[in-house]
Order: C-alpha cells, then structure tokens, then sequence
C-alpha cells in the first residue's frame, strides 16, 4: 500500500524536546514505509528562512515558509516532520488550514521550569540576563494550541514514551501502517 503524506506539525518552546522527537522518529517512520523529511527550525533559519529575526512578522514568515514546503512534500506523500517553536496560533491554523494531506498537530509540551532547567544552548539564561531580546517564554509570547491532535509532555515522559504516543495516533487513524 502507497503510505499517504502527512504534515506533522510540532509545537512548543525551545529546548521541549521537538527536534530530538523529529530525529527519533524518522527511523521508525521510514521502517513503517514513509518517505521522511525533517523541516527543523534551527535548520531552516541556516537556509531556506537564513536573514530573518525573532519578530512576530518574521516569525510568522519563517512558519509560512516552512508550511509551505511541507505542504508540497506531504501532498506528494511524504511524512513532513517540522519542528520549529511556532508561536503564534493563528499562523498555525492558517497552515493547517491550506495544507492538501493530512495535517496532524504535536504540542511538545514542556513547563517553562523544566526547559530553563535544561537550558540545552544557554540561551535562557542569556534571555534572563536580557542578553538575547523578545524570547518565546520569558520575553515574548507562545500561544498554546487549543485542540491540538497529540499533546506529548516531555517533561515527565521518556523520548520513547511521547514517540510511542504519537506513533500510536498515527496508527490508529490509519495513517501508518501497523509495526
Ligand atoms: S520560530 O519562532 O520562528 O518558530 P524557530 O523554531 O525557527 O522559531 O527558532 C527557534 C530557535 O532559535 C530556538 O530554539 C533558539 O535556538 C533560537 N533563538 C534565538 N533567538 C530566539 C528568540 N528570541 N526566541 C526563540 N528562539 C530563539
């Protein structure tokens, strides 16, 4: 059976674990016969979005930019894994929204505590000192999804338990092939 494309779309703060769950993944994904591709913020703020800042505007561009990508990919079949923080809800919607296959939503959740505690790049701590401007959680907002498909909370669950979470969505709707 051909596997349909899908935008898997992650959400949540810096350092929630949203990059790590995209590596994670996408073994599992390709052994269960879906062609892959990882859209991750850092990454795509390198290339494809490389001169844009962290103000809602170019936020919100940097998201539209890689919402578009994922939609060409996804409605050619592939499993379009993003992982950038994506603050603002109404770009995420409008994405949603515009995206041909389908659209599944992670909210990669994380208390603010526990990702400052990590603090994987120091950067919460240059925000605290107010070194670095406007960042999403202690300077600048994150809007939370409302009704988003999966919730995983990496704060209290292994990698393996929120993969296996999402995996098992996946699965149950039909969108993946049985392990
Ligand atoms: S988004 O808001 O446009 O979705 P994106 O995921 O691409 O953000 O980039 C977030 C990454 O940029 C963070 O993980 C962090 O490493 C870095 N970064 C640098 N400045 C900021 C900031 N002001 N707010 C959030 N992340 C920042």
């Amino acid at each position: 059976m051909d596997t349909q494309g899908i935008t898997l779309w992650f959400t949540g703060l810096s350092g929630s674990g949203k990059s790590t769950l995209a590596q994670y993944l996408t073994p599992i994904l390709l052994e269960r016969g879906c062609a892959v591709e990882v859209l991750d913020g850092d990454e795509v703020r390198e290339n494809l979005s490389k001169g844009l800042g962290f103000s809602k505007e170019d936020r919100d561009t940097n998201i539209r930019r890689i919402g578009y990508v994922a939609n060409l990919l996804s409605r050619n079949g592939v499993c379009a894994i993003t992982a950038a923080i994506s603050p603002y809800r109404a770009v995420r919607d409008e994405i949603r929204e515009m995206t041909k296959a389908t659209f599944v939503e992670v909210y990669v959740e994380a208390p603010l505590e526990v990702v400052e505690q990590r603090d994987t790049k120091g950067l919460y701590k240059k925000a605290r000192a107010g070194i670095i401007k406007n960042f999403t959680g202690v300077s600048d907002p994150y809007e939370e999804p409302e009704t988003p498909e999966v919730v995983v909370n990496t704060g209290d669950e292994s990698i393996e338990e929120s993969a296996e979470r999402i995996l098992a969505y996946l699965t149950e709707r039909g969108l993946l092939q049985g392990s």
